[in-house]
């Protein structure tokens, strides 16, 4: 079968961490929050790499006793190669109402932070009660912008990673797994949607 076009080359995706290993901390976050935040929380999950963590986080969460309303943001942060440029577009925001809310946004990865900061500045700007960050994976070293997640899966090393969710070029996000791609495939990935 030919390859689809701009499909980028895959060498060996060299795994961090395996799925089960990803399903036992997703159980141990929902624990967490469920005790920090109680169960009237509004869950922002944001497009597209929080799909995955989102979706088995929810489902984590249920069994905690939390009983979240669940809304999406899709972002896109543009900038060459792995750095985000800093400018965040809206590309779909959500459509409940924040104001007074409780509210966890749900991504994929914190990397300079750009994009969560802007998220969670965009939902206090409109009332939120308050914003709490859940992230699968930080990259503490390569922050730029002034912000931290409360509930963070793993500590990310610096290499670029794909799967369950995080993509490169927008290929790989079905993975069960994550990996860092070669260093030498790792070079050019101009960032759209987050
Ligand atoms: P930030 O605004 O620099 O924090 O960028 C966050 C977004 O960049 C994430 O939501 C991801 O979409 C993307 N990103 C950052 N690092 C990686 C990576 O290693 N692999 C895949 N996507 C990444
Ligand atoms: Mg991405």
């Amino acid at each position: 079968m030919s390859k689809p076009p701009g499909k980028p080359k895959t060498g060996e995706i060299e795994v961090l961490y395996a799925s089960a290993e990803i399903a036992h901390r997703v159980a141990e976050l929902a624990t967490e929050i469920a005790r920090e935040m109680g169960p009237e929380i509004l869950i922002v999950a944001i497009l597209k790499g929080g799909f995955v963590f989102a979706a088995d986080l929810v489902r984590a969460l249920h069994l905690a006793g939390v009983r979240p309303q669940i809304d999406f943001m899709m972002l896109a942060s543009y900038g060459k190669s792995k750095e985000s440029s800093g400018e965040v577009r809206v590309l779909r925001d959500v459509t409940d109402d924040v104001a007074g809310r409780e509210i966890l946004v749900i991504d994929d990865i914190l990397d300079s932070g750009r994009t969560l900061a802007f998220a969670k500045q965009s939902l206090l700007d409109r009332g939120a009660g308050s914003v709490r960050l859940c992230i699968l994976l930080d990259k503490r070293d390569r922050r730029a912008a002034a912000v931290d997640a409360e509930f963070v899966g793993f500590a990310c090393p610096d290499r670029f990673v794909v799967g369950y969710g995080l993509d490169f070029a927008n290929y790989h996000r079905e993975l069960p797994y994550i990996g860092a791609l070669p260093e030498d495939e790792a070079q050019d990935d101009a960032k759209g949607e987050t």
